[in-house]
Order: C-alpha cells, then sequence, then structure tokens
C-alpha cells in the first residue's frame, strides 16, 4: 500500500510537496486558515508521516491521533510546540530544519540591531506620518553600531552566524553558552552576568525550554546598561515582555528589536509592543526568504522520504534517534 503523508498547509514553497507527492499519497490541509488541533488530529489518523509547521502543536493527543505515524517532521528548526518524550516513548521520530535557515536568521538579526540601534522604524513612521519638516542636526539620532560590543547569548548556527557578521562591521563579539565554547572569529566567551553588564548589543540565540523561559526578566534587563539594545529573533517566551517594556519606558534600555512574541500571532493594531518608539518589532520573518523557506520545506520532505525508505532521518530532533 502506497504510504499516506499529511501536510498540514497547502501554500508550502519549493520542491518538498512534489518529491512528497510523486512518492505517496498526500493528505494536504486545504483551508488558508491553519488547522485547528483536532482537524489536524483528523488529518494525520490515517497517515505514516506528517509534514508540520513550527507551530503545529505535536503532544500526546495527536500522536494518539496519528496512531500510523513513523515521522513527523517540523519544516522549523525550533521544536518548542513538540512533545519529545511522548513522540520517543511512541516511536515516532521527529525531524527539524537546523543548518538551512541559520545565515538568513542572522541576517534577520543583524538587521533588528541595525533598525532599532539606529531608531530606523522611529524615522520610517515619520516620514510616512508627514513628519519631516526639516533636517535637524539632533533628530533621529541613534547610537552607532560598529564599535560596539556584540554579546551573544546562545552561539549556535544563527549566533555564530550573526557573529560573523558583526565582526565585519568592527564589532567586538563575546558569547554565552550553558557549556562554554570557544569562539571563532575572535568571540570571547564570558559569564551571562558579564555579558548583560559588558554588552552593546545583547542578541538571544537559545531554544525555548524550561530553562530559558523568562530568561530575560527584570533582573536580566536591570543588569545591562542604559545604552544597550536587546535582540530576539528566537522564541517570544526568553523575554519578559512586560519587564522589557517597562525597561524602555524608563530609559533603564536603550532599545530593542523583536522578531519573535510571547503569543503569536497578533492583530491587535493597539497592542502595546507595536507602539513604543524605541521597540521593533517584526511578525517572526527571521527564515522569511524564497529560497530558505523552500529549503526548510525541502529537508522536511526528505527527512519524510528517509524515514519512509527505511534509511536514516537526515536531521532528527537532537537527542532523538534516526531510526
Ligand atoms: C524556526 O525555524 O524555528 C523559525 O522560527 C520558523 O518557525
Amino acid at each position: 500500500m502506497t504510504p499516506r503523508v499529511a501536510v498540514s498547509r497547502r501554500d508550502l514553497p519549493g520542491p518538498g510537496p512534489r518529491l512528497l507527492a510523486d512518492r505517496f499519497d498526500l493528505e494536504v490541509w486545504q483551508d488558508d486558515a491553519p488547522p485547528t488541533a483536532g482537524q489536524l488530529a483528523d488529518l494525520v489518523s490515517d497517515c505514516d508521516a506528517a509534514l508540520v509547521l513550527g507551530t503545529d502543536k505535536v503532544d500526546t493527543a495527536l500522536l494518539d491521533a496519528g496512531s500510523r505515524l513513523r515521522v513527523v517532521a517540523l519544516a522549523s528548526m525550533g521544536y518548542d510546540a513538540v512533545d519529545v518524550p511522548a513522540a520517543t516513548g511512541r516511536g515516532v521520530l521527529v525531524t527539524h530544519t537546523p543548518d538551512v535557515l541559520a545565515e538568513t536568521t542572522a541576517d534577520l538579526a543583524l538587521a533588528l540591531i541595525l533598525m532599532a540601534r539606529r531608531r530606523l522604524g522611529a524615522a520610517v513612521d515619520t516620514l510616512r506620518g508627514g513628519g519631516w519638516s526639516t533636517f535637524r542636526m539632533n533628530g533621529f539620532l541613534g547610537l552607532d553600531v560598529h564599535g560596539a560590543t556584540l554579546g551573544l547569548v546562545g552561539y549556535g548556527q544563527i549566533g555564530q552566524a550573526l557573529g560573523r557578521r558583526a565582526a565585519g562591521l568592527g564589532m567586538r563579539v563575546q558569547h554565552y553558552t550553558r557549556t562554554p565554547r570557544d569562539g571563532h572569529g575572535g568571540s570571547r566567551a564570558v559569564e551571562f552576568d558579564e555579558l548583560l553588564r559588558t554588552s552593546d548589543v545583547i542578541s538571544l540565540h537559545v531554544p525555548l525550554t524550561p530553562q530559558t523561559r523568562g530568561l530575560i526578566g527584570p533582573a536580566e534587563l536591570a543588569l545591562m546598561k542604559p545604552t544597550a539594545t536587546l535582540v530576539n529573533t528566537s522564541r517570544g517566551g526568553v523575554v519578559d515582555e512586560a519587564a522589557l517594556l517597562a525597561a524602555l519606558r524608563t530609559g533603564a534600555l536603550h532599545s530593542a528589536g523583536l522578531d519573535v512574541m510571547v503569543d503569536e500571532p497578533r492583530a491587535d493594531p493597539a497592542d502595546p509592543l507595536f507602539h513604543e518608539p524605541h521597540l521593533v518589532v517584526l511578525p517572526h520573518v527571521g527564515s522569511a526568504t524564497e529560497a530558505t523557506r523552500a529549503a526548510m520545506v525541502d529537508l522536511a520532505a526528505r527527512n519524510i522520504l528517509a524515514v519512509l525508505d527505511g534509511r536514516d532521518a537526515l536531521t532528527p530532533l537532537p537527542g532523538t534517534p534516526a531510526r
């Protein structure tokens, strides 16, 4: 019997969907709106594999509904929506998409650093609102990026890729990891508190786990320089948003750039996060280039092909088996 593969979105870019369609019977979710948990459970119920996004919850309810599942392939690097022990306990392989999005996400982190520190969001808003009436020597003043010290919290693929870019801009680079690791390209390993105290730009590159939830809260923000910029392209839950807003409003922190928020998506135009002058917020677009999103879907599809063909998964979740 031809294996069946559930695909949780119909508009996936790149050659991945075709790779799967050539070999398997596909059950593709057909609505524009993403499937609810119940709808996704129905979709996977008679399938041997599923290709899902990082925002689709892979929990016990889904795994129980998909009792035939052999592999769940995420088109995402982050896997905080996956109950990993539950999947492993049921013998379901889960794969993700490291490598292919690191450079693109580092580009976006750099863009956020420049936007927040040079106050570019506020400058564009002023222009759009017809508020640019004269050139002022003290208008739109931000802080320099070149020559500043970048502190990377987490030093995996994305953190290292950002470090390389920052070195090219003449920034000094330092990093903190739980398991101290020497820096490539001149980055210095430092303790967490030292990094918070001495960095001009702090960029977060850690997965969301019980240990990293709320990693940056009032105490950590208080350690940062009042001239510092905080950038988060990892997961919203790593930062205490209320504490961040308070720090920006009191001037305890110069600026921040967020690509991720605690609750996503967020569509209330009155959301306080969207109206803070020293805060730039983007709608989770870190990996959003045509080539990278296509590569993510392609890698997810190739993981499914590998597992259903009896080969090792290409990129299983860290610490989980490849077959
Ligand atoms: C990832 O890959 O984790 C990005 O956040 C997109 O989901």
